[in-house]
């Protein structure tokens, strides 16, 4: 049988393979840091190759993988890798997004002002995740760009929306589209901190985001996962940013539907069927962030934990918790149980969860 090859060895392609395993599908994932050939020997004609991650070094290993007849929707990495191509795409498919311009060497911080208003967002073209690689400006405090930012970035506009979701669907190698219900998200400082899903009151956005997701995955004729990022300003949708892959905000699914966001990603790039997904009652999804293991919280009622095993380094994602919930009193015992097993920069979102779920 055919090896799915991944260029990548996060927590991602962990979930991967965990999921393609149950699936008798052989996953090899692939540090992409180090050039270590010793695996390629065995990488076949007939394996499929895809990837956690947008971004690599270029090396022999990560050239052969990329460059492989059957590594799955190579143009989407190419165009979504880069914000520029990928801000470039959605203009074109006239997909709403924030209003940008790109920062050349010869864009001045006044040019961009004066495009995009007092408030900005640069963001690097590459390389960026989880908040990093994007720097404020203001004009009321007269910010200027760093060195080193032009010519590496483009410059957004600061959307002052009303919350951000985000749209987890797949296509499979014949086209057929799937999508689960849209994901609330709590973003802090940039990085995602909690997401809930399915919630009744974003019903009224799905076919609107299903539209437009389905507009960039048939214009890349993309086979896998694909994941956008919204902003909801009103009753209007606006792309943040797209994830050729699984994504954060689709972790909900593991225990949350009737099929994970890594198992239709591996179905899609293998060539199996692809169902659509249902949900099961409500679920919860809360990062780590920065804290040390406490076995305690596998003492919380219905929580399921996910541990990525990685250094523990401040604000650094380590794992997450999975709160698949049948009623509200169930989701209440949890919570309570897992308040004090958190720390002080989850009290907001104790406070968000319990608004969005009336409890
Ligand atoms: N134009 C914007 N206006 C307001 N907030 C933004 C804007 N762009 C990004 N953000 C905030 O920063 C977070 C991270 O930005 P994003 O572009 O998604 O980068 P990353 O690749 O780090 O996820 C977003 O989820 C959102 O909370
Ligand atoms: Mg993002």
């Amino acid at each position: 049988m055919s090896k799915l090859w991944v260029l990548g060895n996060g927590q991602l392609g962990a979930m991967l393979k965990h999921a393609a395993e149950l699936l008798d599908v052989e996953v090899i994932l692939v540090a992409v840091e180090v050039s270590d050939c010793s695996k390629l020997p065995s990488l076949e004609e007939h394996d499929v190759v895809t990837a956690e991650r947008e971004h690599w070094p270029d090396n022999v290993v990560t050239r052969r993988l990329f460059q492989h007849p059957n590594f799955r929707s190579r143009r989407a990495f190419t165009e979504i890798a880069d914000r520029l191509s990928e801000k470039q795409l959605f203009d074109k498919l006239q997909l709403a997004t924030a209003p940008w311009v790109v920062l050349s060497q010869h864009t001045s911080v006044s040019d961009v002002f004066a495009a995009l208003g007092g408030h900005v967002l640069l963001k690097r073209r590459s390389g960026g995740y989880d908040g990093k690689g994007q720097q404020w400006l203001r004009e009321s405090n007269h910010d200027t760009v760093a060195e080193g930012w032009r010519g590496q970035a483009i410059a957004e506009q600061a959307i002052a929306f009303d919350e951000e979701i985000s749209l987890v669907g797949a296509r499979s190698a014949s086209g057929k589209l799937v999508f689960y219900p849209l994901s609330l998200n709590l973003h802090q400082d940039g990085i995602l901190l909690a997401s809930i899903a399915p919630l009744e009151r974003l019903q009224k956005y799905q076919s609107q985001a299903e539209a437009m997701l389905a507009k960039l995955m048939n214009e890349l004729d993309y086979t896998g996962v694909l994941t956008m990022e919204c902003f909801r300003v009103g009753d209007q949708l606006m792309i943040n940013e797209v994830a050729p892959r699984v994504h954060n905000s689709g972790h909900w699914t593991m225990g949350g539907a009737t099929v994970s966001q890594f198992e239709l990603h591996v179905r899609a790039v293998m060539g199996m069927p692809v169902s659509q997904p249902s949900a099961n009652k409500v679920s919860v999804m809360i990062n780590i962030l920065g804290l040390e293991w406490e076995p305690r919280w596998l003492s919380v009622p219905n929580a399921t934990v996910y541990w990525y095993d990685k250094k523990v380094l401040p604000g650094r994602k380590l794992g997450h918790i999975n709160l698949n919930i049948a009623d509200s009193t169930q989701l209440e015992d949890s919570l309570l149980a897992l308040k004090g097993l958190l720390s002080e920069r989850y009290e907001p979102m104790f406070e968000w969860i319990r608004k969005e779920l009336v409890l």
